[in-house]
């Protein structure tokens, strides 16, 4: 069966993106593509219409308007209305918009789903890779993880994925990676205890800036060395998804910036060319992807994580025991929030070991210990957020139970500042 297409040409404007996520999720495949593609690329992708992603006449440039001119004299009906702006898509207008031009002047079935995009992938990793040596990054974060079930059920055990445990991750989840990868799914992966590699670079480190440019080094460093033992190889796997890929060219088609995971490509393994599965998927696609791909609800839904992990979370420098308490403190902050239900409700939510001590009393003596905080935001896209107004008997839940449980905190905070100014972790 042959997909229905439709083409978001970006003549520039900010919500190209929205736009393509908008028609997809009327079940229509569609892609994003520079206002300048030629012509007969477009019509050699035989789409069902055209939409413009377009500012007024006015703002267009001279090769711009040539272009829009060429667009319309194409026998595919075309999508070029006024009142399509970033505001209009989060409100019905701009829904319904779409989804007339789609189905009643474009004719499309909406009959796009992720099991068969899912499927027609895995056919086309196959026809790629099938017999070659195929390397992946296993972070256990949903793109990596994704990548790497989606490639696993193409070639199987020619896929090798290294998950690289350095020490910085939440409470029981390398082991829980480790056991959904290797048991559930008997993918071949090789995990690394780096911990206390990662730990020794990191002695005496305080600026956060440092810290990330260490970890980020080091992780490269760690899958390049487990690498050479495994040897040349056809493919490195890479989580791209459809943002970085739409955010790494301008409206031109020329690249604006380099995406890249964690701290970069690695530069000492021999591949052949990269494969990047999820190039054409939009975030909340990689999580239906995974679904359809078996992996669990907890995976695939799990909560933004930072590459640098918990080392940005422990204020100041950063050593085992102040992560093992952080490790605990974070795991009965999130504990709690998914016993009431909340978890689904906010976009991120995390504990932070502050460097600060205080006073407090304990068994009638005088205790000088940790002050944890805790911090929970909704947000979109991440770049502005707001504090989560976090019922205060689920905050004094969590509180109780951090200050019995978890040893050397005697003070739990409360972070109500939104973004900006405040950036959502702490370093
Ligand atoms: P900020 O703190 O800048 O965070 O408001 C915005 C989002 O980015 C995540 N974040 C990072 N992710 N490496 C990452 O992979 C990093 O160094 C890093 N710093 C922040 C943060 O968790 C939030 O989702």
């Amino acid at each position: 069966m042959k997909n229905e297409k439709i083409i978001v040409l970006n003549f520039g404007v900010n919500y190209s993106q929205l736009l393509g996520r908008r028609i997809r999720e009327a079940n229509v495949y569609c892609e994003i593509l520079p206002y300048s593609t030629p012509v007969e690329k477009i019509l050699s992708q035989e789409p069902k219409g055209l939409v413009l992603a377009c500012p007024p006449e006015s703002e267009l440039g001279e090769k711009a308007t040539e272009q829009k001119k060429k667009v319309l004299a194409l026998n595919i009906p075309v999508l070029d209305d006024a009142r399509l702006n970033k505001d209009t898509f989060d409100i019905q207008e701009g829904r319904e918009i779409i989804k007339d031009f789609l189905f009643n002047k474009c004719n499309c079935t909406g009959d796009w789903e992720m099991s068969s995009f899912v499927e027609e992938s895995v056919k086309k990793i196959k026809e790629k890779a099938e017999g070659k040596k195929v390397l992946c990054a296993l972070s256990g974060g949903v793109d990596s993880s994704v990548s790497a079930v989606m490639v696993h059920k193409a070639i199987g055990k020619n896929l090798t994925c290294i998950f690289v445990d350095h020490g910085l991750l939440r409470k029981n989840e390398a082991d829980q990676v480790e056991r959904i990868f290797r048991e559930k799914f008997d993918l071949n992966i090789i995990r690394i205890d780096a911990q206390d590699r990662f730990l020794a670079k990191l002695a005496g480190v305080t600026d956060p800036e440092k810290k990330r440019k260490i970890i980020g080094e080091e992780f490269i460093r760690v899958f390049e060395e487990e690498a050479k033992k495994i040897g040349a190889v056809d493919f490195l796997v890479q989580g791209t998804i459809y943002p970085d890929v739409l955010e790494s060219a301008d409206a031109e088609g020329k690249m604006v910036k380099s995406h890249h995971n964690v701290g970069g490509l690695p530069e000492n393994i021999e591949f052949k060319e990269i494969l990047e599965p999820l190039r054409l998927l939009f975030k909340d696609e990689v999580r239906k992807a995974g679904l359809v791909l078996g992996l669990p609800e907890e995976l695939v839904w799990r909560q933004p994580f930072p590459g640098p992990g918990l080392a940005v979370r422990v204020i100041g420098e950063v050593n085992k025991e102040k992560l093992d308490i952080l490790r605990d403190a974070d795991y009965i902050f999130r504990e709690e929030i998914a016993r009431v239900g909340l978890d689904k409700e906010y976009s991120q939510y995390f504990a932070i070991l502050t460097g600060m001590k205080s006073t407090g009393v304990r068994d009638e003596s005088r205790t000088y210990e940790y002050t944890v905080a805790l911090r929970a935001v909704i947000t979109k896209d991440f770049m502005t957020a707001e504090w989560a107004r976090i019922p205060y008997d689920v905050l004094d839940n969590v509180s109780r139970r951090i200050v019995k449980e978890v040893g050397q905190v005697n003070r739990v905070v409360y972070d109500v500042t939104s973004k900006p100014p405040a950036t959502i972790e702490w370093e």
